[in-house]
């Protein structure tokens, strides 16, 4: 009889690492001049990895940088606009080499079908959708050939349960959701695990156009009665990213604050 357990990759429980778990690998961030995108990339230089900030906003970009800075980590600024596939590119070849990648970036734009344009479908694609796409096809056959990796992308509740309004939306999260667990096949095997969070409503600067009343009414269509904070949704981020989420691959981790359950 085959002894299948030679299969099993060793864990030692008692040598993983507690503290400063991401000590020596590198992470990028998309979308990390805002709201859910900053909190993460804030964690995982707390973790000790070394943080490329995505966003377009120099300003912002800086803010983040320097808050990483104040806190003893490291951190630098690309900018690019992920509607642009060329410039999604760059952003991958400026990066180099990364163990974690986070595709948070994203844009939500609300409107009934016949209003929504072919101009706003395409852009929620592009950056939600394609821009992960292009990033994943150039980053992870490095960390496949380095035999380890994680990726994880911001998705939402709408591209499971339809929301009113959220076609494009929703649409386009739905198609991120399906590459993910596409790409936890493609690169399993070789160590990379791919995931994502659904999450549910956050106070971000992006939600706040929504204003505070109508955020605050999605919040309480949750089993938890309320909008999270940016830092909540990082942490399951976080958890996926880390060594701590070892056998979990293909998943969308949902944090809604069990909206679904009600739902
Ligand atoms: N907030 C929520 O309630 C909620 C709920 C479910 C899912 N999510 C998802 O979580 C992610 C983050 O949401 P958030 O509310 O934190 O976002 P946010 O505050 O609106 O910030 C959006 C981030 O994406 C970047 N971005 C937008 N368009 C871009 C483009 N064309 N090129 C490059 N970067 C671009 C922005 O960069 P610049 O500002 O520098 O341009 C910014 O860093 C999104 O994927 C969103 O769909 C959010």
């Amino acid at each position: 009889m085959s002894n299948n357990r030679q299969h099993v990759v060793p864990l030692d429980l008692e040598k993983l690492p507690m503290t400063a778990e991401l000590d020596g690998s590198t992470a990028l961030v998309t979308g990390a001049t805002s709201g859910i995108g900053r909190a993460i990339a804030l964690r995982l230089a707390g973790l000790g990895a070394s943080v490329v900030v995505h966003g377009r906003d120099q300003q912002r970009g800086a803010e983040t940088v320097n808050e990483v800075a104040a806190a003893g980590g490291n951190a630098r600024f690309v900018a690019a606009d992920l509607s642009k596939s060329e410039e999604v590119l760059r952003l991958a070849a400026e990066a180099g080499e990364v163990d974690v990648l986070i595709n948070n970036a994203g844009i939500y734009r609300f409107a009934s079908t016949p209003e929504t344009t072919a101009e706003m479908f395409d852009t929620h694609m592009a950056i939600n959708s394609r821009a992960p796409m292009l990033l994943v096809g150039a980053l992870a056959p490095g960390m496949a050939t380095r035999g380890h990796g994680a990726i994880v992308s911001l998705s939402t509740g709408a591209a499971t349960t339809p929301v009113r309004g959220a076609a494009a939306y929703g649409a386009s999260k739905a198609s991120l959701e399906l590459l993910t667990r596409v790409w936890a096949d493609e690169f399993g095997a070789q160590g990379v695990r791919v995931n994502a969070v659904a999450s549910g409503p956050v106070y971000t600067p992006g939600t706040e156009e929504m204003g505070d009343e109508t955020l605050q009414e999605i919040g309480r269509t949750t089993v938890l009665g309320r909008v999270a904070r940016p830092e909540e949704i990082a942490e399951a981020v976080l958890f996926l990213a880390s060594s701590r989420a070892s056998y979990i691959t293909g998943t969308v981790l949902q944090a809604h604050g069990g909206q679904l359950a009600i739902g």
